[in-house]
């Protein structure tokens, strides 16, 4: 049976994670291997319509459980539709975002109790688990001055989205989260310092993955 290889993209706000995305995918079809990449929440036709929900801020007066949820329905969708079926191809999977961030922004820093969270991740993720999550680490300020930099008629506007609008003390509280995730999963976790040069990152990057490609992907 071929298996291809899954990798998840997290961290906070402003990491640089969708310039790594592209930058590494870019360097593996040059390689010659099929690369998928995806993002959550959306990533298939279901899950995307969920997307609309959730960023416009729609279910947060419905609270943070009813927003998990609708991330791991998101999930759910995406997982079968899409990762699964090209990880059965022996395609890559880049996803940039995946179940540590609803471990992290509704569980962690959410408020959310982490066993209702472990529990609705496992029906959403149902066995599809991440061969390899980098998490990029970078200071929550500079990630969210990078944001306003990248957008800077939203910050104008003063409309960030859901997420990005919470302040700064919940910023660095995601950081933290991020990283005890690393520290608990060390196999399957890879932290990338994210504010060096973005060749420097990818750098990084590379050396996280290479020693995947040969192990694991056939095809
Ligand atoms: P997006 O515009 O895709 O931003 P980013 O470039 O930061 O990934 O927004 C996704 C937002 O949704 C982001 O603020 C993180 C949040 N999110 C959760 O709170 N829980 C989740 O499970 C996921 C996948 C995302």
């Amino acid at each position: 049976m071929k298996t291809g290889l899954f990798i998840s993209f997290e961290g906070g706000e402003g990491a640089g994670k969708s310039t790594q995305i592209r930058l590494l995918a870019a360097r593996l079809t040059k390689a010659g291997r099929k690369v998928v990449v995806t993002r959550e929440p959306g990533g298939s036709p279901g899950a995307e319509a969920v997307r609309h929900v959730l960023l416009s801020g729609a279910a947060e007066p419905f609270g943070v459980g009813m927003e998990v949820i609708l991330f791991a329905a998101a999930r759910n969708d995406h997982v079968e539709e899409i990762i699964r079926p090209a990880l059965a191809e022996g395609k890559i999977v880049l996803c940039d975002r995946f179940m540590d961030s609803s471990r992290v922004y509704q569980g962690a820093a959410g408020g959310l109790d982490p066993a209702f969270v472990a529990t609705v991740e496992r029906v959403a993720v149902d066995g599809t688990i991440p061969d390899l999550t980098l998490i990029f680490d970078l200071d929550a300020l500079e990630g969210l001055e990078r944001v306003a930099a990248r957008s800077p008629e939203k910050a104008l506007a003063g409309t960030p989205d859901r997420f990005e609008k919470d302040d700064i003390a919940v910023h660095e509280a995601r950081r933290k989260a991020f990283l005890k995730i690393a520290e608990a999963e060390p196999v399957r976790c890879r932290i990338i310092a994210a504010d060096g040069a973005p060749e420097t990152v990818a750098e990084a990057v590379w050396q996280a993955v290479s020693p995947l490609l040969g192990e694991k992907v056939h095809g």
